[in-house]
């Protein structure tokens, strides 16, 4: 088992960042609801403890409680409402502030210790809370102080109790990664075991276990994660392996055929390509709403895969399920609150073979970019290892209201417009792609009025998805897109750049 270190969900929305922070350093760490922290310090026996940030006060009544992390004779760093919580519990005095703090602000690092050597007299970090740690018992020191808070960082190496009311976990806080390497490299002593290489032959040797003589049915996207399941698959079980593309009829221009094409080219397993264009029409017809939408085609993905299982005579339907599709599903911190329902994650049939023990999921443990990373080692092309993310329910989640067939074959050609542009620029964004956006706008035709589709253009930088800032694309690239779209396309006036990054926005529309 590879060191370990907890977070402690206490209700952060966030807080997945601090475990992705330390996976960076190639130590595994996983988040837990604060209420399970006290049985999960007993399985996983971790290195060090983090505590989280969260929006409750430590002095209200039902507010998180992981006092198991003080018990458990390890290193423990609280994070804003964590670093609330330790100087709370101990003795110390939490004040509401004066003003809340939200965003960047300098701290002054006046003690060098072992949770913030290496950072310099004047750091930048991201401020985020109402709360304020006022007093300290004695035994801590106070390491650092910004404007409006006298207590920014503090720590006391005999307890090896450590707060931070900042927020090293985001990229905004540039050397938040120095300080996360000195709690957990230097002051827990954790090793850099976690390593892709590793999780990759484990990963193998768990799908052939798992599987036994067994057939395994993969539900193939032509995506990173579901492709890396397949290479994992193919080699843990070979000829067992049966692969399944279904055409949803909301896939991108021709992106049929280069799956199928790639597929063919990269692996030596038999894949069956279904067109059920139809039927994902007829069950989106007059369908509004965005949750609904995913549950619709998650389930008919779903009841097309429990036919294809029982024709080929599979017991197990592996898919590429990925760690934050979990996250933001709500299953795994049952504080966060539902942002949306992956669509190989909500649907009761899934959840039905769940149950029964029925699912492979290689990479339910992995961020996307380890994802890439596992990818990379079991030989995939760079054209599927870096090929951008595409949702599930495809471009059901790019047309406002409800999905006709006309309205995806509009998309469909806006949206090879975008990305023929930027790709022809030599600019990479994480993530781009077009939106029809359901609103109507007026513009002009020769000398004629017309009243048209308005089409947005998203682009983003991200790392995980989790989080994503707004590509700056050329101002030249836009004006073709913005020329092009209505030339070609004769039912749209008016073309938008989406300029709002994750949060306050989600990277898709709906
Ligand atoms: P959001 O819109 O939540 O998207 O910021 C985050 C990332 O996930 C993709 N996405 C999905 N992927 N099923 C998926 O498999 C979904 O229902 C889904 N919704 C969003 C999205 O493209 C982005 O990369």
């Amino acid at each position: 088992m590879p060191d370990t270190i907890l977070v402690a969900d206490c209700g952060a929305q966030y807080g997945h960042l601090i475990a992705r922070g330390i996976r960076r350093l190639h130590v595994y760490s996983e988040l837990v609801p604060w209420e399970k922290l006290h049985e999960k310090i007993h399985s996983a026996k971790p290195k060090g403890i983090i505590i989280s940030g969260g929006p409750d006060s430590v002095y209200e009544s039902n507010s998180p409680d992981p006092r198991a992390a003080l018990e458990a004779g390890v290193p423990v760093l609280g994070i804003c409402f964590g670093h609330q919580y330790i100087a709370h519990a101990t003795g110390g005095r939490v004040e509401a502030g004066e003003k809340k703090e939200y965003g960047p602000a300098k701290v002054r690092v006046f003690r060098r210790a072992a949770l913030t050597s290496g950072l310099e007299d004047s750091e930048d970090v991201w401020m985020s809370h109402g709360d304020l740690v006022t007093s300290l018992p004695d035994g801590f020191n106070v390491y650092a102080e910004s404007g409006n808070c006298p207590i920014a960082a503090y720590g006391n190496d005999r307890l090896k109790l450590y707060g931070l009311q900042f927020h090293p976990e985001v990229v905004h806080t540039p050397k938040g990664e120095v300080i996360l390497r000195n709690f957990v490299r230097d002051i827990c002593n954790a090793s850099p075991n976690w390593t892709m290489e590793d999780y990759t032959e484990k990963a193998i040797e768990a799908i052939r276990e798992k599987a036994g003589n067994e057939k395994v049915l993969l539900a193939l996207s032509g995506g990173v994660d579901s492709s890396a399941c397949a290479a994992l698959g193919q080699r843990a079980i070979g000829k067992n392996l049966v692969a399944l593309y279904v055409d949803n009829g909301l896939m991108r221009l021709g992106e049929t055929g280069e799956i199928a094409d790639a597929f063919s080219r990269v692996f030596p397993v038999d894949l069956d390509v279904i067109n059920a264009a139809e039927q994902f029409y007829a069950a989106l017809k007059g369908v509004e709403d965005p949750e609904r939408k995913r549950n619709i085609v998650g389930d008919l993905f779903a009841q097309i895969f429990e036919a294809k299982m029982g024709s080929a005579g599979a017991k197990y339907l592996m898919q590429g399920t990925i760690y934050p599709d979990w996250i933001e599903s709500a299953y795994a911190s049952k504080d966060a609150s539902v942002i949306k329902t992956h669509h190989n994650v909500g649907s009761p049939l899934i959840a039905g073979f769940r149950r029964g023990g029925r699912i492979i999921e290689p990479l339910i443990d992995l961020y996307k970019d380890e994802v890439r990373e596992v990818a990379a080692n079991v030989g995939l092309p760079d054209s599927i290892v870096f090929r951008q993310p595409f949702p599930g329910p495809g471009m059901a989640v790019r047309i406002f209201g409800s999905v006709t067939e006309k309205k995806a074959d509009l998309l469909r050609r806006a949206d090879a417009i975008v990305r023929e542009e930027i790709d022809r620029s030599g600019s990479k964004p994480w993530q781009y792609f077009a939106v029809l956006t359901g609103s109507k706008a007026t513009g002009v035709r020769g000398d004629k009025r017309a009243y048209g589709e308005v089409i947005a253009i998203r682009a983003v930088e991200s790392r995980e998805a989790m989080t994503a800032s707004v590509s700056r694309l050329d101002y030249d690239v836009l004006e073709k897109i913005a020329s092009r779209i209505p030339n070609e396309i004769p039912e749209v006036t008016r073309v938008l750049y989406d300029i709002t990054s994750k949060p306050p926005a989600t990277i898709e529309w709906e």
